[in-house]
C-alpha cells in the first residue's frame, strides 16, 4: 500500500492518479477527505501531519509514503512511520535547501531541511525531491489575464525554470515504486530558464492574444501579496526574485534521468491550464 499525503495538492493529485493508473494499491490522505473530489474508487483517509495522533490509522499497512512537508512534522512522522513498519518515504522537499549552508537561508529552506534531517536520522529508505519554482505559481496571474492583457508584478526580469507539477509527480511515482532511489536527492526543474516577462508572453501566445508584463515597484507588490503570504515567506520569495534578475535559472536533467521523458515546457503547462487564465 502506498500512502499519498498532500493528495489534494498540485503534485499529490497527479501522483495519486499516476499510481492508480499503474494499478497500485493507494490510500489518499487529506485533513478533510470528505471535502475533496477524488478519482473514482480511491481509498481515502483523514490525516493531519501536524497531529501525530492521526497518523497511525493512515500509516497502517503502508509500505511507501509520498510525504508533503508540513513545518515541524518530521520527528513525529518518522516515529509514526517506523512504528507502522513503513519502508520507503519520498519527500516533496524544496530546491531552496542548501546542503553546504551552515544555516539555511530563510524559513522555507529551514523547515524542509529539518524534515530531511529527521528522515536522514531514521531507519526509513528516503528520497528527497527538491523542485525549484513550480509553473503553478503563475496561477497568481490568472485574475489579471482574465481581466485584461497585462500582468502586473515585481521584477519583469526575474528568472526561473518553471516545472510542471506532473513532472514532479512522475519522479515521485518512480521513487515510490522502483528500487534504486534510496538516499538519492533529485533537483527538479523545468527545461528552460524564462523571465517573468517571457512567461507572460507565453501565456499570451497560448491564449492567442498578446499579454505583457508590467513591472511594479517591489513595495507595491509586497503590500498586495502580504494579504495572502506570511511575512518571512514573502521576504524569501521577493529576495529569490531579486537575486535571479540577470542570471539564467538552473536547469537540471533529473526529470528526464528518472522518468525517461524530457521535462514538460512552460508552454505545455500553460496549455494544460489555459482555462484558468
Ligand atoms: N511552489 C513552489 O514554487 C515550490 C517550490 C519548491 C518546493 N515547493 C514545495 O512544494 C509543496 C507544495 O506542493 P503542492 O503545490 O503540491 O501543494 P498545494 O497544492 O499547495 O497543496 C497543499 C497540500 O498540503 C496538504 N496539507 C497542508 N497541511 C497539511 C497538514 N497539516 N497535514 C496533511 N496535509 C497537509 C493539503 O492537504 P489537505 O488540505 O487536503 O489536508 C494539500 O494537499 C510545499 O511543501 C512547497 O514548499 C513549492
Amino acid at each position: 500500500m502506498i500512502l499519498v499525503t498532500g493528495a489534494t495538492g498540485n503534485v499529490g493529485r497527479h501522483a495519486l492518479e499516476m499510481l492508480l493508473g499503474q494499478g497500485r494499491e493507494v490510500r489518499a490522505a487529506s485533513r478533510a477527505p470528505e471535502r475533496a473530489t477524488w478519482p473514482a474508487g480511491v481509498r481515502t483517509v483523514a490525516a493531519d501531519l501536524a497531529d501525530p495522533a492521526s497518523l497511525a490509522t493512515a500509516l497502517a499497512g503502508v509500505e511507501a509514503v509520498f510525504l508533503f512537508a508540513v513545518p515541524g512534522s518530521g520527528p513525529d512522522f518518522v516515529a509514526a512511520a517506523e512504528a507502522a513498519g513503513v519502508r520507503r518515504v519520498v519527500l516533496l522537499s524544496s530546491g531552496a535547501v542548501d546542503d553546504e549552508a551552515e544555516e539555511q537561508d530563510g524559513p522555507i529552506a529551514a523547515y524542509h531541511a529539518e524534515i530531511e534531517q529527521a528522515l536522514r536520522g531514521s531507519d526509513l529508505e528516503w528520497t528527497f525531491l527538491r523542485p525549484d519554482v513550480f509553473a503553478a505559481n503563475t496561477l497568481m496571474w490568472a485574475a489579471q489575464t482574465k481581466a485584461g492583457d497585462v500582468v502586473r508584478g515585481a521584477y519583469a526580469d526575474a528568472t526561473a525554470a518553471p516545472i510542471h507539477e506532473a513532472d514532479i509527480a512522475a519522479v515521485a511515482v518512480a521513487a515510490l515504486t522502483e528500487d534504486g532511489h534510496a538516499g538519492e536527492i533529485y533537483r527538479l526543474t523545468g527545461p528552460q530558464s524564462l523571465s517573468h516577462a517571457d512567461q507572460a508572453e507565453i501565456i499570451g501566445e497560448v491564449l492567442g492574444r498578446p499579454i505583457t508584463y508590467q513591472e511594479l515597484p517591489v513595495e507595491t507588490v509586497r503590500q498586495a501579496m502580504s494579504a495572502h503570504v506570511p511575512g518571512a515567506i514573502l521576504d524569501g520569495i521577493l529576495k529569490a526574485w531579486a537575486d535571479s534578475v540577470g542570471r539564467p535559472a538552473l536547469v537540471t536533467a533529473d526529470v528526464e534521468k528518472i522518468t525517461g521523458r524530457t521535462a514538460r515546457s512552460y508552454r505545455d503547462w500553460v496549455s494544460d491550464h489555459a482555462a484558468a487564465f
